[in-house]
């Protein structure tokens, strides 16, 4: 397999300007010190993309996706690492000097179709343990919660044997190296132990993205043990955000759109029984990416989390996320089951077919768990309640939506549509809708999202890359370790560095970590800011603003043990906030 040289790699980039790439893909424009333009990650009518060539990064402010030039093409193109550097190379003319691989440069250069190769190994070898005698209790199990021998084998599914270091020694007599089993999260490595299996006593699920890649595993208990599924680690090969459990079956299916549920069993039961089109997320909540995915199969959804709370809770998550690519959702409703696998044992295809034509209207589902926070019988709760309906009415993004909206929501509430129309259209006019795209938990209250502390720091790390003049001042303030959370820590520790010796990149500092995930968070935190025709003055004052709200955050999150020079360290932080003010 080629390899691509380090230090080759750092002349491409070196030579390379995001904005120039990327305009060959985006129509660009130019805001004050950065681009924007429509995100090719996710459907959008107004342009919340944006490239900047001072940090060399994009980031979206719509869907989070960010990253530096090597990830936009490896994310546009679907393209490997070394298939990019290929792409970038080829526009400068310059041609690739391979190096003949040795089996450890063979693993950096496509790290990921070796984990793959590692995962595809490990689930035959569970496979194969679970047709075994070692594997009857496991298939009692599978057997026992409903599945049939041709699920079985249609989902790959396995069982992990107990302890030891079985599928570490089978790898290895595949020809995998230490090095490389490490990488797959397969297989553990411990100081005393030596090298054990990440997974035992388990029955498991590979986990396959869209082109039928083994990307990872869920492994479940079979009693009750903690934690119930134990899942691979973010590995090159696996991006718990960019991948749909059961969707390299579910795009073939012939049914309109696709069906979203929670769990690995939910897609398994559903797809039993006939509804191939279902999909879970890995564990995780729905993310933009998932949900660009999503809307390339049907602009509706079926919605089938868990009837619990924390299900609840989800779906009223998921569905702005979703609206931000297109996507409309519609509630299937299990009630009194829990979760579609068990709806589906106890009442069969059939009933769950009824369920899927009697899906609810998803924003109308969303005013049902509204309405528990008013109290309707009294005149005064009703009015509330109302006027608060009215503010999500007036933030639907579709005209048309909207216009269908009011009318029913006017029915809804047994209010005249002229007056509730009025209302809407005034509050869409005093810019206090509440957009129907908007993140977070729209409406369960007392969970009111607290403003983050991300976004000063976002804001904080943003204007120091590309305003490096104010460095001195900021970090006689604030210290990295000031910052809340490890990873802000590390990049605040970086770009201080950086600052320090004259150099600060943060796409050099994006390389430095490994997961996407991890990635995108970063790239995140130097999107956090848009000072477009911003004056100096203004940049000097957002810059105070964001260091008093991290010093204050700080403040408050003083720990119990020092509690006793709280007060000390509350005085100290108000002189601190009077002399930035005074500066100001
Ligand atoms: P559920 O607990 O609803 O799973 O979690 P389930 O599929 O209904 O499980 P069964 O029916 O008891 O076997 C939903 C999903 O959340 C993730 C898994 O992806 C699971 O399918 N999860 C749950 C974990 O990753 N770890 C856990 O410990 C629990
Ligand atoms: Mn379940």
């Amino acid at each position: 397999m080629a390899h691509i040289p380090e230090s080759f790699v750092q002349e491409v980039l070196s030579r390379t300007d995001i904005v120039d790439v990327i305009s060959s893909y985006v129509s660009l424009q130019k805001k004050g010190g950065r681009y924007f333009g429509l995100c090719p990650f996710h459907g959008e009518k107004t342009a919340s993309f944006s490239v900047s060539g001072s940090q060399q990064l994009y980031y979206c402010f719509g869907c989070h996706a960010g990253g530096n030039v090597v990830s936009f093409i490896e994310n546009y193109e679907n393209a490997s690492f070394v298939e990019t550097i290929e792409m970038l190379a080829d526009r400068l003319n310059m041609s690739v000097p391979y190096e003949k691989g040795s089996s450890a440069q063979k693993a950096k250069s496509d790290r990921r179709s070796i984990i793959q190769e590692m995962n595809r190994e490990a689930a035959n070898f569970y496979y194969a343990q679970l047709l075994s005698p070692a594997g009857e209790r496991a298939m009692n199990y599978l057997k026992d919660r409903g599945l049939t021998d041709e699920t079985i084998r249609k989902f790959g599914l396995g069982y992990s044997l107990p302890g030891g270091n079985s599928l570490y020694n089978y790898l290895k007599s595949k020809g995998f190296d230490d090095g490389q089993l490490k990488m797959s999260g397969l297989v553990m490595f411990s100081e005393d132990r030596g090298p054990y299996d990440r997974f035992f006593n388990r029955v498991m699920f590979p986990i396959q993205d869209a082109s039928k890649h083994v990307i990872g595993f869920g492994g479940r208990v079979m009693g009750n043990a903690e934690p119930k599924y134990l899942n691979s680690p973010e590995t090159e090969a696996f991006d718990k955000s960019r991948n749909l459990y059961g969707l390299h079956l579910a795009r073939s299916s012939r049914r309109e759109g696709l069906i979203l549920c929670e769990g690995y069993m939910d897609v398994i039961s559903m797809h039993q029984a006939g509804f191939d089109n279902a999909v879970a997320t890995l564990g995780t909540a729905l993310t933009g990416p998932q949900s660009v995915m999503i809307s390339k199969y049907g602009k509706q959804l079926l919605l089938c989390y868990d009837s619990d709370n924390a299900g609840v809770k989800a779906a009223l998550r998921a569905m702005p996320i979703l609206k931000r690519s297109g996507v409309t959702s519609r509630i299937i409703h299990m009630e009194p089951y829990k979760d579609p696998d068990e709806f589906i044992k106890s009442l069969g295809a059939e009933a769950f077919e009824e369920r899927i034509g009697d899906a609810q209207n998803g924003f109308m589902f969303m005013l049902d768990i509204h309405d528990r926070d008013f109290d309707l019988e009294d005149p005064q709760g009703y009015t509330d309640c109302v006027n608060s309906a009215a503010h999500r009415v007036a933030g639907i993004s579709d005209e048309i939506e909207r216009v269908t909206y009011i009318k029913a929501v006017s029915e809804r509430y047994a209010i005249e549509e002229s007056i509730f129309k009025k209302k809407v259209d005034n509050i869409g006019l005093s810019g206090k809708a509440i957009s129907d795209e908007a993140p977070g938990e729209p409406v369960l209250t007392g969970m009111a999202v607290k403003e983050g502390i991300e976004i000063p720091q976002n804001i904080l790390l943003s204007l120091l890359a590309d305003y490096p003049e104010h460095f001195k001042e900021v970090k006689d303030n604030i210290k990295p370790s000031e910052f809340e959370g490890e990873l802000y820590q590390k990049v605040a520790d970086m770009l201080y560095a950086g600052l320090e010796s004259g150099r600060a990149s943060p796409a050099l500092i994006l390389t430095r970590f490994e997961g996407e995930e991890e990635k995108r968070k970063v790239a995140q935190m130097f999107g956090g800011t848009n000072m477009e025709n911003s004056t100096q003055e203004d940049i000097r004052i957002a810059i105070k603003e964001a260091m008093m709200k991290i010093k204050a955050h700080a403040a408050a999150n003083i720990p119990k043990e020092e509690s006793g020079n709280a007060l000390q360290k509350a005085i100290e932080n108000q002189k601190i906030k009077n002399r930035l003010r005074s500066k100001k």
